[in-house]
């Protein structure tokens, strides 16, 4: 809840000049102002939250997964390839699980999470002290001042490249996370939910080309003794839970794997 510690970071999304806190609110030197809202996150979107936008629901079954360690080897992973980067911006922060790990436990550190999603930034902004959170949508030009972060982080969400370099110092890292086919597999097959397509990883190799080179490349796999309700969680925290989560979701060991890569601008 830290909007004070990451102002100097944030650029207005209507004339892209610097922000400053100022009672409450968020403040550009034309005078476009934004409301601190009272959980403490800035909503920069300028419109309304797309209908694809992560709920409360789903956000609370995400939290419940990362706080049982799902994930903790992968957050351990990317807290490595993002070690002493400070300050940090997640695009498609979640709940803020990966951008915590990745301050580790520097005092001094400071990140700024975006989402789309206002349920997403709420949690986000309760999720570390060093966090500012932020509504903002990743496909438009970012709220952030260029060449301001050390490193972007990208974990199972949308990917603006160009955006990405815009605000990357030019020795910063963008740090992404992507599914490998047999990620959550027995899951997906079990409860007919969609699947990962092949590749993922090798496709932001070759799209990145144009602004990144890739530094590291990671495959993290593991397998989880998941309970029903952990089981259920873990549908419902993904995007099947905008169609339905099944009702019988017994206790099932889950494969967790994913590639995180580490990329670096290209020199100009
Ligand atoms: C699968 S979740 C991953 C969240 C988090 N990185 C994690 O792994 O826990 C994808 C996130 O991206 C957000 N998102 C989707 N589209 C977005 C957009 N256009 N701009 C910003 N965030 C977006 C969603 O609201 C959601 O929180
Ligand atoms: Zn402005």
């Amino acid at each position: 809840m830290s909007l004070d510690r990451v102002q100097d970071l944030l650029s207005c999304p209507n004339c892209g000049s610097e922000m400053v806190l100022d009672a409450g609110r968020l403040q550009c030197a034309l005078g476009h102002s934004f409301d601190v809202a009272r959980e403490g996150y800035v909503n920069l979107l300028g419109g309304a939250e797309p209908a694809n936008a992560d709920t409360t629901a789903m956000l609370a079954a995400r939290g419940r997964v990362q706080s049982a360690g799902v994930f903790a080897p992968v957050a351990e992973v990317v807290a490595h390839l993002a070690r002493s980067r400070s300050p940090v911006l997640d695009a498609g922060a979640g709940t803020g699980y990966y951008l915590a790990a990745a301050l580790g436990d520097e005092q001094a550190a400071v990140g700024v999470g975006i989402d789309v999603s206002k349920a997403a930034a709420r949690q986000c902004a309760r999720a570390d002290a060093r966090i500012g959170a932020v509504v903002a949508d990743v496909w438009q030009r970012l709220p952030v001042v260029d060449r301001s972060v050390g490193v972007v982080l990208s974990v199972f969400a949308p990917r603006n490249l160009g955006e990405f370099v815009r605000v990357l110092q030019p020795d910063g890292r963008l740090v992404s996370v992507t599914p490998r086919p047999d990620h959550l597999a027995e899951l997906r097959a079990a409860h007919d939910l969609l699947d990962v397509p092949t590749g993922k990883a090798e496709q932001l190799v070759a799209a990145a080309a144009e602004f990144f080179d890739l530094v590291d490349t990671r495959v993290v796999r593991y397998r989880f003794d998941a309970g029903a309700e952990l089981a259920r969680d873990l549908i419902a925290m993904g995007p099947n839970a905008f169609h339905t989560v099944p009702a019988e979701v017994g206790a099932t060991t889950v494969g967790i794997d994913v590639t995180v890569q580490s990329f670096r601008p290209l020199q100009a």
